[in-house]
């Protein structure tokens, strides 16, 4: 006999208090990032397939710009865990995006260290400039807001991640100059280090 009470059962995917409700269009990887999910999934033992989460939810983002609640079965099929395993890694990691958000996240890391060195300036300068809040996106579409905690480059800090680009050591005035950078040339103004192993660049 439990001593634990019964519990409703509730056949919903979505744990209570999750903001995630909308299942999105139907969802598969292109052909290209099919090819490239599985150059990754052979890098773990064959038992170990549910550690390739990330890398297969990296893929979906950066193939639909966000993770829907059918893209989470989607790799959680691939992988062979529960879709709610995989929504347990979408919704601990900052860096997956529920819903749309702008062609370019940036991301201002506001822990101790870098919170030390200004990063609340850097916010308030981008914030100011875009006339948004974190955790909003511009009207044009183009840039998303949001705050995030320590993003592990805390001696070069204050510290901002656009998309997956590290920019290191950001004044206010660098952040301004970025922003101005990145409107005039896209993707060609990510200078700053980039991680590769999940990325497109694989
Ligand atoms: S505290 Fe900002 S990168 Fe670590």
């Amino acid at each position: 006999m439990s001593f634990h009470p019964k519990m409703a059962y509730d056949a919903s995917f979505h744990k209570s208090g999750r903001t995630l409700t909308e299942a999105g269009e139907p969802f598969a990887y292109t052909p290209e990032n099919t090819a490239r999910f599985e150059s990754i999934v052979v890098r773990y033992p064959a038992d170990r397939r549910r550690s390739a989460v990330l890398p297969a939810l990296y893929l979906v983002q950066y193939q639909q710009g966000h993770v829907t609640a059918n893209a989470m079965r989607y790799v959680a099929d691939l992988l062979g865990i529960t879709a709610a395993d995989v929504e347990d890694v979408v919704s601990y990691y900052t860096m997956f995006h529920t819903k749309p958000v702008g062609t370019f996240v940036i991301n201002v890391c506001r822990t101790l260290p870098c919170a030390l060195n200004g990063a609340e300036r850097v916010t308030e300068e981008i914030c100011g400039k875009l006339g948004i809040k974190p955790g909003e996106t511009d009207p044009s579409g183009t840039f998303t807001v949001v705050e995030v905690e320590c993003l592990g480059a805390c001696d070069r800090a204050p510290v901002v991640m656009v998309n997956d680009a590290w920019h290191e050591c950001l004044s206010p005035e660098d952040a301004s100059k970025l922003l101005d950078d990145l409107r005039a040339r896209g993707e060609a103004a990510l200078s700053g280090c980039h991680h590769v192993v999940e990325s497109r660049r694989l």
